[in-house]
């Protein structure tokens, strides 16, 4: 079996769907179910024999420890996180205790339990880091996208966090021996994404009649992937990656925020249109998110040749897949709106948007 910690969150969830369809081993999901752990994500996998799930803390070494030695897993592919960009800066002291000490925490209990393992079993495991593109910094309009071999340059206290993850990684790896992998993926997108990041923030505003807050001059570009795609990506990495290496995995498909937001409203104008005027008449620029990278993008081409993995969704059909989804999804939207999500819409946008209804 695996063990997929962070499973009750968008990719992890997203994961562990794919992965029972498509693979044999069952999986233990170890989820601690922060603000974005829902196990909503994972309802349908009730009563699935082959399902598992614990909730605990990836820092509680010992409570880690006792899964790994009653279910020997082959493999800990390791989703958990804090992972929205706008929280570390209003709160980074959650993102070094989860992505910095859980990933510790979780290196030396996964390096105990690899260490104790025999033979067949002690070579097959494999340790899998789900990362980011955000290690790598902020492109120019002309620099050439992120490889493996672009230096790391984090700017926010998230993309700081996540490359000390990647650190104590590698370092598992070359100095223990640990059979790690790491992926560096750009931005995700698809079912089960909580509403505070981009795309679903976008939508469920569009819908409420509600303004759509452009960070800055919306020209800052990401690289979208549909995350059934990067799901695919993490199987076949886990299958055929080279022990130690990273890999990058990205969709080519780099957008400005703001033609992320026009396409989402020209699809939304198509399945749900307005009784009157069109959803891009809600857009508003707000204050900038500070220290904002301005670009990402990735160069996907050592999983391309090596893995031979590609993407299976375009943009245009990936973002149509997703309204959709939220549209066909109100009940899981409305319960994931708790009174802790407004909270963080207040903090977040109450002053943001205040600023701009002054210009
Ligand atoms: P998410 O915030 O939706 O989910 C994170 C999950 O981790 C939640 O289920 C949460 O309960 C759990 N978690 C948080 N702290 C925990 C702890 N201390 N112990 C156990 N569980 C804990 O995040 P996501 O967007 O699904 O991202 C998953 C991973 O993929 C993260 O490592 C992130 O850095 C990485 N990643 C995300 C993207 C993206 O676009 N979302 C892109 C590249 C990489
Ligand atoms: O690149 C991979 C990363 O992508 C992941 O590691 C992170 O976990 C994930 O959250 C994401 O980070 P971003 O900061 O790029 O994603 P977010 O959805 O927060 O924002 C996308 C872009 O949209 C970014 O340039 C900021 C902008 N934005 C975001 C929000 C929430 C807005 O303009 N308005 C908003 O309200």
């Amino acid at each position: 079996m695996i063990v997929v910690t962070g499973g009750a969150g968008f990719i992890g969830a997203n994961f562990v769907h794919q992965w029972l369809a498509a693979e044999r081993d069952p999986v233990l999901v170890v989820d601690k179910l922060t603000y974005a752990g829902n196990l909503d994500n994972l309802s349908g996998l009730r009563g699935d024999p082959r399902f598992g799930f614990a909730q605990v803390d990836i820092c509680d070494r010992a409570a880690v420890a006792g899964l790994l030695a009653a279910r020997r897993p082959r493999a800990l592919v390791h989703f958990a996180a804090e992972s929205h960009v706008d929280r570390s800066i209003s709160g980074p002291g959650e993102f070094i205790r989860t992505n910095i000490n859980g990933t510790f925490e979780l290196l030396e209990a996964a390096r105990a339990h690899w260490s104790a393992l025999d033979g067949g079993d002690r070579a097959a495991f494999r340790f899998l880091h789900v990362s980011t593109d955000e290690v790598y910094g902020s492109l120019g309009e002309a620099d050439p996208a992120f490889s493996e071999t672009t230096a790391y340059a984090p700017n926010s206290p998230y993309a700081a966090s996540k490359a000390a993850s990647d650190h104590l990684v590698r370092a598992y790896h070359h100095t223990y021996g640990l059979p790690t992998v790491t992926t560096n993926c750009s931005n995700n997108y698809g079912p089960y994404q909580f509403p505070e990041k981009l795309i679903p923030l976008m939508i469920l505003n569009a819908l409420e009649g509600k303004p759509l807050p452009v960070y800055g001059d919306g020209a800052n570009v990401r690289d979208w992937l549909y995350v059934g795609d990067h799901c695919s990506a993490i199987r076949r990495t886990l299958g055929a990656g080279r022990l130690g290496e990273t890999y990058n995995i990205g969709g080519k498909s780099e957008m400005r925020n703001l033609d992320v937001v026009h396409a989402i409203c020209a699809v939304l104008d198509e399945l749900r249109p307005r009784a009157k005027g069109r959803y891009a008449d809600q857009i508003r620029f707000v204050t900038d998110r500070p220290g904002h990278d301005r670009r990402y993008a990735i160069d996907p081409r050592k999983i391309e040749g090596e893995l031979d993995w590609r993407p299976a969704q375009t943009f245009e059909a990936g973002i149509r897949l997703t309204v959709q989804w939220y549209l066909d999804n109100t009940q899981w939207t409305e319960r994931v709106r708790s009174g802790g999500y407004r909270d963080w819409i207040q903090a977040n946008y109450g002053e943001r948007l205040g600023e701009q209804a002054r210009q």
